[in-house]
């Protein structure tokens, strides 16, 4: 990270700086949502899932005909996006113009594009700044991959959650069936297994333990 792209993410959210970020990391399926969520609630600070960004870009660039994580009109596309963060009480939600999303980002396809897209440093430089515009307005609770070491180094905390593969896969397939989509279980741990590969090996950004994160196992809580 440049100096003056650390001097901007200090302000963006570290002690000190213009308001107080708390950074939730972990793979799929490690309890962030839930954590941040509830974390977000109690303290009055407002909740971000940087996952559902990354998401919204994956279902808009779809819709255009982009499927292919290295089509070159990925890096074109994805600056001009009208893709907004939108503060409400507690939470920001996420629009595509004036389109709110929401039950179309959590499927199984998109999943995977998004990990996929995820890898391009264009992609990533337009969430990161989408992020911490949201942080000027008020104290967060950021959950994502890269929220403690890249996108709020300064965060006032860092967390970094794990849980074994088999519950993980047991939570996502929940999820899941609750959208109406059945998928064994196998399945979605190897889906899993990918994501995280991916997600941890990526040259820009990778998923990994932020220095000075408190580290949890959610294995065994509900
Ligand atoms: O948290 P999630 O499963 O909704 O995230 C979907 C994908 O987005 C994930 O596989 C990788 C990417 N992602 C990322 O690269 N960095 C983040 N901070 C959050 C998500």
């Amino acid at each position: 990270m440049s100096g003056s792209e650390r001097e901007e993410a200090r302000r963006a959210g570290g002690p000190g700086g213009a308001r107080d970020v708390i950074a939730i990391d972990g793979g799929a399926g490690t309890g962030k949502t839930t954590s941040a969520a509830r974390t977000a609630e109690r303290l009055g600070f407002t909740y971000i899932d940087s996952g559902a960004v990354y998401r919204a870009i994956a279902v808009a660039l779809r819709a255009e005909g982009i499927l292919d994580p290295d089509d070159a009109r990925v890096e074109g596309a994805v600056r001009s996006l009208p893709i907004e963060l939108r503060p409400e009480p507690g939470r920001f939600r996420v629009f595509l113009g004036a389109r709110e999303l929401t039950g179309e980002l959590r499927t199984p396809e998109i999943s995977r594009l998004s990990s996929q897209l995820a890898v391009r440093p264009e992609v990533r430089v337009r969430v990161r700044a989408l992020l911490r515009e949201a942080a000027v307005r008020g104290s967060l609770v950021v959950e994502g991959r890269d929220i403690g070491t890249v996108v709020f180094p300064d965060a006032v905390l860092k967390v970094h959650l794990h849980a074994a593969l088999p519950v993980r896969a047991e939570r996502r397939q929940a999820d899941l069936r609750r959208q109406g989509i059945d998928m064994p279980a196998g399945e979605v741990s190897r889906d899993l297994e990918e994501r995280d590969r991916r997600d941890s090996t990526r040259a820009d950004s990778p998923l990994r333990q932020a220095e000075g994160a408190l580290v949890l196992d959610t294995s065994r809580c509900s």
